[in-house]
């Protein structure tokens, strides 16, 4: 089959961009209204998106300000909206963020495997290590866990998970009301993991879905976050302004897979895209300005505040000079360092800076017609620079809206993009392998030893 490029959707219903709750189009309490984010993955699958994706952070805003203009400070946990959202669609998946550092393993391996087998087949998680110290004071602690602590734990984190997954082999049910035996105990097995981080004996108490187990995906891109991901990551989302960067972490990462026997084809990179599309570019830069009038200067400076890692403070700086330097951070070492680039390679004020990264906090924005969008994504596509994308509309409905009705019949014109969906479960569509049970896999082999 031809490669195809792989869509998500990240659509928090407050919008993306931060001044997207003053738009008219968006509806102002979309944060926390559970029809409008049926709406939103209903416009998903209509555009046969692979995925509804939404990020999570455990503080109030994300870590963000909390200034009385910023809609993200309260909104739903993402597993438990995308249980409810499961039963309006049929094809769209659902991957949601999840802690490493803040969960349990046991807790979160549950609360995924509930929802894969309520979507049959159709969940995801998004592993983040949670890289702000607004998190830490949430979970007893004065300061955040330094980088290289929380990408420890969080490699442990998801090999416990991993195997509390294949507690129950595929086949472990018989549900035999004659006999009475409900399941083959054989093929119920004990995780008993002690590691520096964990200690879980284990079995799980939810069983596998049609689709094996939730796709894993990560969003790292510092040296230990590439390699967490290329070591355990089915989708990496990422964040990149330009070709040639985007390549280079591609290249890397496929790379760094075949390095640990992993087929590149089996891990999916897909950046971050924020898409200002109009009919005409006129239209699509009146969108991008229209969005940047309503920001105010404090939710700017709030939002720049969090993406340079936390460090630095650019209240009372003067908005129409250079970004001062920021002191390193334990938080997001990656996009503290994309937004120093951000700022240099555009020349960009503060508020140049705000404006831009408004959207899609370091993710590439994009304004034009269809055409000349699909141009790009089909540049990255072609060459070694993305698998596919994750998608920021930056209001809500209608940047979701016109991505379907106007990019997505592009892509399909040019053969880039599916027509109907591959399959039932989010493996099927992303083209992925089903992950065998390392249990019954062991049992194959000692019996084809015999
Ligand atoms: C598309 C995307 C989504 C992300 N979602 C979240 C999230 O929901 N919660 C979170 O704490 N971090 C999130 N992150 C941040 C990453 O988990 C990670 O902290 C960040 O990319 C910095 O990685 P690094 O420390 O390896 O440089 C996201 C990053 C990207 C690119």
């Amino acid at each position: 089959m031809t490669r195809k490029i792989r869509l998500g959707a990240f659509l928090p219903g407050g919008g993306q961009h931060i001044a997207a709750w003053r738009h008219p189009d968006q509806p102002t309490d979309g944060a926390t209204s559970l029809p409008f984010h049926i709406q939103l993955a209903k416009e998903a699958e209509r555009g046969l998106f692979d995925a509804y994706f939404l990020a999570d952070g455990l503080a109030i805003a994300f870590g963000g300000g909390i200034e009385g203009g910023n809609a993200k400070v309260a909104g739903f946990e993402p597993v438990t909206l995308f249980a409810a959202l499961a039963g309006h669609t049929q094809n769209l998946g659902f991957i949601a963020t999840a802690s490493t550092t803040y969960e349990e393993p046991y807790n979160l391996a549950r609360k995924f495997a509930s929802l894969d087998l309520i979507s049959g087949g159709r969940a995801g998680w998004n592993v983040v290590t949670t890289a702000t110290e607004s998190a830490a004071h949430n979970y007893n602690l004065d300061q955040q866990h330094p980088h290289a602590h929380r990408y420890a734990r969080a490699a442990e984190h998801v090999d416990v998970v991993k195997k509390l997954w294949d507690s129950f082999e595929d086949d472990a049910f018989i549900r035999n009301r004659e006999t009475g035996v409900f399941f083959d105990a054989n093929k119920v097995h004990y995780t008993n993991h002690k590691g520096d981080h964990f200690k879980v004996k284990g079995p799980l108490n939810v069983s596998r879905s049609q689709q094996g187990h939730p796709v894993i995906v990560q969003a790292g891109q510092s040296e230990d976050g590439r390699g967490l991901a290329a070591a355990t990551a089915e989708v990496i989302f990422t964040a990149h302004q330009r070709l040639d960067t985007a390549q280079e972490f591609y290249r890397d990462i496929k790379a760094r897979a075949r390095g640990f026997g992993r087929n590149p084809d089996h891990i999916l990179v897909m950046p971050g895209v924020a898409p200002f599309v109009g009919r005409t570019e006129e239209e699509a830069r009146e969108k991008y300005d229209r969005l940047t009038s309503l920001i105010l200067e404090e939710d700017g400076i709030a939002l720049l505040n969090g993406l340079t890692g936390g460090t630095l403070d650019l209240t009372g700086y003067d908005l129409d000079g250079p970004l001062p330097p920021a002191p390193p951070t334990e938080g997001m070492k990656s996009r503290q360092v994309l937004i120093r680039q951000i700022a240099d390679q555009n020349n960009f004020t503060i508020r140049q800076l705000y404006q831009w990264v408004a959207t899609a906090r370091g993710h590439f924005t994009v304004v034009g017609t269809a055409a000349q969008i699909v141009d790009t994504l089909e540049e990255w596509f072609q060459n070694e620079a993305a698998d596919g994308f994750n998608i920021l509309p930056p209001v809500l409905p209608t940047g979701l809206t016109d991505f379907v009705d106007l990019i997505v019949p592009e892509l399909q014109r040019r053969g880039l993009f599916r027509t109907q969906y591959e399959g039932k479960t989010l493996r099927e569509n992303l083209g992925m392998p089903f992950p065998q049970n390392r249990f019954a896999l062991a049992r194959a082999a000692a019996q084809a030893a015999e």
